[in-house]
């Protein structure tokens, strides 16, 4: 009835779809995420749900991330994190495998359970398995008391209010944000950081919700890419290093949100066989933002442009090289590496977003999907 739409409107703050209010959301949620949690100007962290545990997670011989969909893209953006600032062994499992496979679990091994809904089945059962065999489970959840976060010993809310879109995008953001603080914070009490690169990157953690406001600001820019590339039958997604699970998460996006068949890949990777997909209708999304990685990214996009590939680049402000190669660019500010991921990740959504309202399909609910898999 005209008063359902009225309340309906009225429910999606003024935006089209609960996905597109969720996406502009985010300088929010992130912010919400952080609050009473992260000093960036003492230099401290608190996680008061993970303190009964902290000698067991800083001294873990190694830590299993469980996760499925686009929570297990943010706990491969986590290994690349963890392992890189702690220093501790990280293995990121798709729950769904984990359990069936007899996985090998050692008393004290850390796992680390990542669920917007705290109801998925496969990492439900893959956390009592786990728990049976003596592991220290933490959750990272979003809804506060689901059946995760009461099989957890311990863990994190990651404050991002009700996801009504059943494409995951604001819990993501802050999944990648309590994730980066736990990191953090034990790098830095076992002192595998310096006291310098902890205050920088902490810093940078706490200015991440005003550059993601920053780059929300492209959102039309991004719409017109959108009806430029909406007619695609296929597109891949690559990037390196923090950024290769960004691609993941795009390619997720658009499968989901337009139908659009789409593959993340290491950018590396592709000359070992995909590389001979690229045409000249192939779209190309580079994540490209300046980092460590970025003169191989670069070199990769080359490699595509070479074969007439149409290549799509999400850079960081300053880059003066990939514009020459890509036929699209989208602009990043500057951003250390560690960070990064929870700003690239934003023209992923929208590009999705646009890309399937283009196309006409219910973004909000796309065909065959649920907001929560809580069945096998
Ligand atoms: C992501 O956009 C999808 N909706 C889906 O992959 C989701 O991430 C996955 O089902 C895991 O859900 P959870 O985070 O609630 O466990």
């Amino acid at each position: 009835t005209k008063l359902d739409m009225e309340l309906a409107a009225i429910e999606k703050g003024g935006y089209d779809h609960f996905m597109l209010k969720e996406i502009f959301e985010q300088p929010q949620t992130i912010y919400d995420c952080l609050r009473g949690r992260l000093d960036a100007v003492h230099g401290n962290i608190i996680l008061s749900g993970m303190n009964q545990y902290a000698e067991q997670i800083m001294n873990a011989p190694r830590i299993i991330i469980l996760a499925c969909g686009t929570s297990w893209h943010a706990g491969l953006v986590a290994e690349y994190i963890i392992e890189e600032l702690c220093r501790i062994p990280v293995e990121v499992e798709y729950a769904s495998e984990f359990r069936y496979r007899n996985p090998v679990i050692h008393k004290g091994d850390v796992i680390i359970a990542i669920s917007q809904s705290g109801e998925t089945a496969d990492t439900l059962v893959a956390i009592e398995t786990a728990k049976e065999q003596g592991a220290i489970i933490l959750g990272i959840v979003n809804v506060v008391g689901s059946s995760i976060a009461r099989k957890s010993h311990a863990g994190a809310y990651t404050h991002a209010g009700p996801e009504i879109g059943v494409a995951s995008t604001k819990a993501f953001t802050a999944q990648l944000a309590v994730l980066t603080m736990i990191a953090l914070k034990i790098a830095h009490e076992k002192g595998s950081i310096n006291n310098e690169r902890f205050m920088h990157l902490c810093k940078e953690l706490a200015d991440i919700p005003e550059k993601v406001a920053l780059v929300l600001t492209q959102a039309e820019a991004i719409k017109v890419l959108a009806e430029k590339y909406k007619d695609a039958t296929d597109a891949l997604y690559l990037g390196r290093g923090y950024n290769f699970p960004i691609a993941l998460e795009g390619a997720l996006k658009l499968k989901e949100i337009s139908y659009i068949h789409a593959e993340g890949y290491p950018a590396a990777e592709m000359k070992h066989g995909p590389i001979a997909l690229v045409t000249d209708t192939l779209p190309v999304v580079f994540v490209a933002t300046k980092d460590s990685y970025h003169e191989k990214v670069v070199s990769n996009m080359q490699e595509i442009k070479a074969r007439k590939g149409r290549v799509i680049a999400v850079i960081t402000e300053g880059d003066t090289i990939s514009p020459t190669l890509a036929d699209d660019v989208i602009i990043m500010p500057p951003a250390d590496e560690i960070v990064a991921p929870m700003l690239s990740t934003i023209p992923m959504q929208l590009l999705a977003y646009y890309i399937g309202v283009a196309k006409g399909y219910d973004v909000d609910k796309p065909r065959n999907l649920a907001k929560s898999v809580t069945v096998e």
